[in-house]
């Protein structure tokens, strides 16, 4: 039987990684060729002749899976019936602004966001943060929304998870794709903890291919000195040498995100990462929302629970919840939440 269209808004349609996200989403690089889409892109006045002209070259497109793309500066409308919301547009950081004035600026935009979501989207709405900081924002929209459930909420986080993965597949001239179990943990900052203490190249554990190759204590010191902060502060780098943020891989990331997250993952292909709402588990504070090794069956995230912690594990994954605790009090601190 054929699909009804999946509304999809995507707020900040209108910058760079709206422009990389919309031409595969109405591909069906993200829901798969059976599923037809219907795109609102979401802007603030300064950005909907930008946005428009994106809906003008979709329509040149004539890709069969689209079925129809409105553009609005109006919240209630953007996310009226919405069965998925992808949250990019957001205040990004400019010389000058303390990291108080970042997050107030952006619990302005994802406030009022999450609140429209709850009173407009459809009932089974999923709710994906990209602009950052991703985390917090996702924390305070998932806030402003009555009555949806905090299971809807996730934060983009597979963008580091491909990093690492990409990373690896260099250092072990392995394939991508026979790379499993990296696990993000954290913020999506530079104090993420991009964790391969369980993963595996082709079946084989990557720490022992490491230690095969290395040996043993170049391995541990690659993984500290060169492999964790690459990483970690990747976006740093591509800042620097593109001279702005990371846009297609950005936008790639976040399909895979909701693909998996929508569609399911295959059970061989082994977890990935997502930034969810904490449920208390590996001892996160409940509410935060952290970054976590998950599987998907296609109903949603679920946490891989009952990994084993070393004490190098267990201190860089607290490292990078203190900064989320911080930036939830920080918020706290403004009225906000
Ligand atoms: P961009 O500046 O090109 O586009 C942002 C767009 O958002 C603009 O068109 C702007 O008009 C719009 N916007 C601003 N406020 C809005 C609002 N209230 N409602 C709707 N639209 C609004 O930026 P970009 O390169 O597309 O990046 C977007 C965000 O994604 C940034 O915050 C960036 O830091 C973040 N990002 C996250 C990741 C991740 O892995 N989580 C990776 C890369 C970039
Ligand atoms: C990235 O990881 O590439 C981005 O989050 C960096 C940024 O600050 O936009």
């Amino acid at each position: 039987m054929a699909h009804s269209p999946t509304t999809i808004t995507i707020t900040g349609a209108g910058g760079q990684i709206g422009y990389a996200l919309l031409f595969r989403i109405a591909a069906g690089d993200m829901l798969g060729p059976d599923r037809p889409v219907r795109l609102r892109l979401l802007e603030i006045p300064q950005g909907v002749r930008s946005a428009e002209g994106a809906a003008l070259e979709l329509q040149d497109c004539a890709f069969p899976l689209l079925h129809s793309v409105d553009v609005t500066d109006d919240v209630g409308r953007g996310f009226h019936g919405a069965d998925l919301a992808l949250l990019v547009g957001a205040r990004p950081r400019t010389a000058g602004m303390e990291r108080g004035d970042l997050l107030a600026a952006n619990a302005g935009i994802f406030g009022p966001q999450g609140a429209a979501i709850a009173a407009h989207a459809a009932d089974g709405i999923q709710v994906v943060t990209v602009g950052n900081p991703a985390n917090t924002n996702a924390l305070i929209a998932r806030a402003a929304a009555d009555g949806v459930p905090a299971e809807r909420f996730t934060a983009l986080t597979r963008l580091d998870h491909n990093r690492a993965v990409g990373q690896l597949a260099q250092q072990l001239d392995a394939r991508p794709d026979g790379i499993r179990d990296v696990t993000i943990w954290g913020n999506h900052s530079a104090s993420q903890f991009p964790d391969v203490s369980h993963a595996t190249a082709d079946g084989t554990s990557v720490p022992a291919l490491l230690a095969e190759r290395l040996g043993p204590e170049a391995a541990a010191q690659w993984l500290d000195d060169v492999f964790v902060p690459r990483v970690a502060k990747r976006g740093a780098e591509i800042i620097e040498v593109r001279g702005s943020s990371s846009v297609a891989s950005a936008a790639n990331a976040a399909i895979d995100h909701v693909r998996d997250l929508v569609r399911g993952r295959p059970v061989d292909a082994g977890w990935t990462s997502a930034a969810l709402v904490s449920r208390g588990e590996y001892g996160v504070p409940e509410g935060l929302v952290c970054s976590f090794p998950v599987r998907s069956d296609g109903s949603g995230y679920q946490v891989v629970e009952g990994l084993d912690l070393d004490g190098r594990a267990r201190a860089r994954i607290d490292a990078s919840v203190a900064e989320l605790v911080a930036e939830r009090a920080a918020v706290q601190e403004l009225g906000i939440l």
